[in-house]
């Protein structure tokens, strides 16, 4: 029996070394160390060998029992620690390697140029809004004292897209929407309405059937003309340099009576002449003036409300700004162009 133990002890000792997975290692510790195990088969015949063989072989039983469970740990935590080696090595990861080079994107300068003029008049305590660019004519025109047949219709040739329904040709709808919805006569509303605008212009190096507006207004109890003038004067130094000086030219817009059209010095000679400026020191940069008292009727509220409007063309404060010389330059998305502005953003 000893010489059986003997040959079963080098016969697993050479198979559970020369296993390579652990599946092998299970299989033979199953087989060497189980309930049905060659091992356990040699026990069963202790009952017939005498009781001095017993003692010997129980011992020898027992020591090849223990040695080879734990050989067969140790060759499963070495095929084990084997495989997490070779799965670390297969998922290696190269820190060296350089990273991809994200190209981070800039604002567009004529959002650069929103924003900026929203934070300015957010600051005075006006709110933003950007409203409906498909637009009843009502909003568009009645409600602003542009009735229907008006000549001045004409100034803003106009995307019908039904008889009523148009693309708006001015930020002024959302004014003539915000006034109607006022409550009472002693409100006070400050607004700023920027976005889209649509024309049926030609398209060239200064005009686009699409374009950019911000439209303001303030109603409060006692607006006077004075009020208007140091929010022009005040938004122009803001956006154009301290030194910026306006001048105001009569005007005609059919919503605000009296009407201005608002020239800053140029921002190119500071005033001194240059082809710019045509040669004047002035640049017309946007119209104004104290809220016509039959819009306020129009909209359904008392005409003595007293209150001042104004009206910018973005891409024409973009072009002054940043020397811009084309407006199409704007639409094209030219990555070479925009990424210029990325020192402003
Ligand atoms: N809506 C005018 C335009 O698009 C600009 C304008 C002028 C707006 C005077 C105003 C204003 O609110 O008071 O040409």
């Amino acid at each position: 029996m000893e010489k059986e133990l003997e040959l079963l002890f080098t016969q697993a000792t050479k198979k559970i070394n020369a296993a390579t997975t652990i599946s092998e290692i299970t299989t033979l510790q199953l087989e060497y160390l189980g309930k049905k195990s060659t091992l356990n088969d040699l026990l069963k015949k202790m009952k017939d060998i005498s009781h001095a063989e017993r003692l010997t072989v129980g011992k020898w039983a027992n020591e090849v029992k223990v040695i080879l469970m734990e050989l067969c740990q140790t060759k499963r935590s070495e095929l084990e620690t084997a495989k997490i080696m070779a799965l670390l090595e297969q998922e290696k990861i190269d820190l060296t390697l350089p990273g991809y080079n994200l190209v981070l994107a800039t604002k567009h300068p004529l959002n650069q140029v929103i924003a900026e003029i929203s934070q300015l008049f957010q600051e005075l305590g006006y709110d933003i809004v950007f409203g409906t660019e498909v637009e009843d004519d009502e909003y568009n025109f009645q409600r602003l004292n542009l009735p229907i047949g008006h000549p001045a219709r004409d100034m803003q040739d106009t995307f019908y897209l039904t008889k009523n329904i148009l693309l708006r040709t001015h930020c002024t709808n959302m004014t003539a929407r915000a006034i109607s919805e006022m409550k009472s006569k002693d409100e006070i509303v400050a607004m700023i309405s920027t976005g889209n605008t649509y024309r049926r212009d030609d398209d060239d190096a200064t005009h686009s059937h699409q374009f950019m507006q911000v439209d303001g207004f303030l109603i409060a109890p006692q607006i006077s003309f004075a009020n208007l003038k140091w929010t022009i004067q005040y938004f122009c130094q803001r956006m154009f340099g301290n030194d910026t000086k306006i001048r105001l030219r009569p005007s005609f817009f059919p919503f605000t009576e009296p009407s201005v059209e608002v020239d800053v010095t140029c921002v190119n000679c500071q005033g001194t002449g240059c082809s710019i400026c045509k040669q004047t020191g002035w640049i017309e940069i946007m119209g104004a003036g104290l809220i016509n008292p039959l819009v306020y009727e129009a909209c359904g509220q008392a005409s003595d409300l007293t209150g001042f409007a104004f009206g910018i063309g973005i891409e024409r404060i973009a072009m002054l700004k940043y020397g811009i010389d084309d407006i199409r330059r704007f639409y094209t998305n030219d990555v070479r162009f925009l990424a210029q502005f990325k020192k402003f953003d």
